[in-house]
C-alpha cells in the first residue's frame, strides 16, 4: 500500500481524522499529509473536507475492496475456479487490462476488479462512469473449447447469473433489459460488456465485464446519458457490503461460465423470460442507422431477439442493437 492508499483507508470510514494521527499512521510529516491530500482530490476525484481543529474527513465513507474478505466471502468451489483476482486502484478499464494480456498468460478464472476507471467502457463505445471506491468494475477472463457461434448467448446467461445474485442478496424489483442491461425499475443499475477474441473453429477467449451502479453521486450521475439508479437507492440507505457484493457476484459469474461450457443458454431461457421487462411489448430496435419497431417475441436458446414486425416473427442479434419502448 503506497501512502495515498494508506491515507485513503485511514479516512475510509467517513469519520475526522486529525492530520496528526494521518501523519503518525503513514510515517510522513502533517504537511506531507496535507499535499497528498490535495493530490488525492485532484488524482481521485474524491471529495474531502477539511476543518480546522478537527482535521479531514470523506464526503461520503468508502468500503474499500479487500482481497481477503472477498476470497472468504467466496464459496470454495467457485475459489477453486478462479486463477487469479487482481485488484487496481486506477487503471484505464479492467476489460481492456485484460484483453491486453496475451492468451497465454492466462487462464480461465482470471479476475480484476477496480476501485475507478479512467476509461471504463460500455456498450457501443459509450464511457461508463467509473467515480472511486464506490461500484463495482470487475472483468473476468475465460477460454471456451467453443467457437464463436458456441458461444452465443453468454451475455444474456451472465445478466440471468447477475439478477439471481442480486435477487439472492435481497433485492428486488430487478428486471432484464435485451440483450445485457440489469435494471431496477426500468432505470439502468448495471451493465455487462462481453468482448470476445480468438481463432475461427475455437478456442474462444472472452472477457466479462460488469459494471454495478452501488452509489453515484449526483455529478457523476448528470454524466450518465441514460436513466439510472444506484443500490444506495434500491436498498433505501441500507447498503450491501461492497466486499460481500463482489465476492457473490464473482462466485456467480465464475459457476455461470464454467457451466456455459456445457449448457449454453439453452437452460436460462425460462429464467430470461422471467426477467425480460419487455416481452409482449412494442419496441424499437436500432440496427445501425435503422429503427425497426415490432412486438418483442422472446429470445431464442442462442440468444437472438425475436421481434414481430407485420404479423412475421425475425431473429436479431447482439452487437450494436439497442432496445427502447416505443414512443
Ligand atoms: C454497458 O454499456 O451496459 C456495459 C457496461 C460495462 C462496464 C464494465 S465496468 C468493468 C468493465 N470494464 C469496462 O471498461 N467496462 C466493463
Amino acid at each position: 500500500m503506497d501512502t495515498r492508499q494508506k491515507l485513503i483507508q485511514a479516512l475510509s470510514d467517513g469519520r475526522f481524522h486529525s492530520g496528526e494521527m494521518l501523519a503518525e499512521t503513514c510515517g510522513i510529516s502533517r504537511t506531507a499529509v496535507w499535499k497528498h491530500l490535495c493530490q488525492i482530490k485532484t488524482q481521485f476525484a474524491i471529495e474531502i473536507f477539511s476543518v480546522r481543529g478537527k482535521g479531514y474527513q470523506l464526503a461520503v465513507p468508502l468500503e474499500l475492496l479487500d482481497p481477503v474478505r472477498i476470497r472468504e466471502e467466496i464459496s470454495s468451489a467457485a475459489l477453486a475456479k478462479v486463477s487469479a483476482l487482481e485488484i487496481k486502484d486506477q487503471i484505464d478499464s479492467t476489460n481492456s487490462y485484460l484483453m491486453a494480456l496475451a492468451p497465454g498468460e492466462i487462464d480461465s478464472g482470471h479476475v480484476v476488479l477496480a476501485e475507478q476507471q479512467t476509461a471504463g467502457r460500455g456498450r457501443q463505445g459509450k464511457f461508463w462512469v467509473s467515480p472511486y471506491g464506490n461500484n463495482i468494475y470487475l472483468s473476468i477472463f475465460w477460454r471456451f473449447s467453443l467457437d464463436l457461434a458456441g458461444i452465443s448467448g453468454l451475455s444474456l446467461a451472465a445478466g440471468v447469473v447477475v439478477a439471481k445474485t442480486l435477487n439472492q442478496l435481497g433485492i428486488v424489483d430487478i428486471g432484464l433489459k435485451w440483450p445485457n442491461d440489469i435494471l431496477w425499475q426500468n432505470r439502468k443499475l448495471a451493465g455487462l460488456l462481453i468482448e470476445v477474441s480468438g481463432e475461427h473453429g475455437g478456442p474462444t477467449n472472452i472477457v466479462l465485464g460488469l459494471g454495478l451502479n452501488s452509489r453515484i453521486g449526483s455529478s457523476d450521475g448528470n454524466a450518465i446519458g441514460q436513466p439510472w439508479t444506484d443500490l444506495t437507492m434500491v436498498s433505501e440507505g441500507q447498503l450491501i457490503s461492497r466486499n460481500l457484493l463482489a465476492a457473490k457476484l464473482i462466485e456467480a459469474l465464475i459457476e455461470g461460465l464454467s457451466g456455459f461450457q456445457h449448457n449454453g443458454f439453452a437452460s436460462l431461457v425460462q429464467d430470461w423470460n422471467r426477467y425480460d421487462l419487455h416481452q409482449g411489448k412494442l419496441v424499437s430496435l436500432q440496427v445501425g442507422a435503422q429503427r425497426i419497431a415490432g412486438v418483442h417475441r422472446g429470445v431464442e436458446k442462442n440468444g437472438a431477439l425475436l421481434l414481430e414486425v407485420d404479423g412475421k416473427t425475425n431473429a436479431f442479434y447482439g452487437g450494436e442493437l439497442s432496445l427502447r419502448l416505443a414512443e
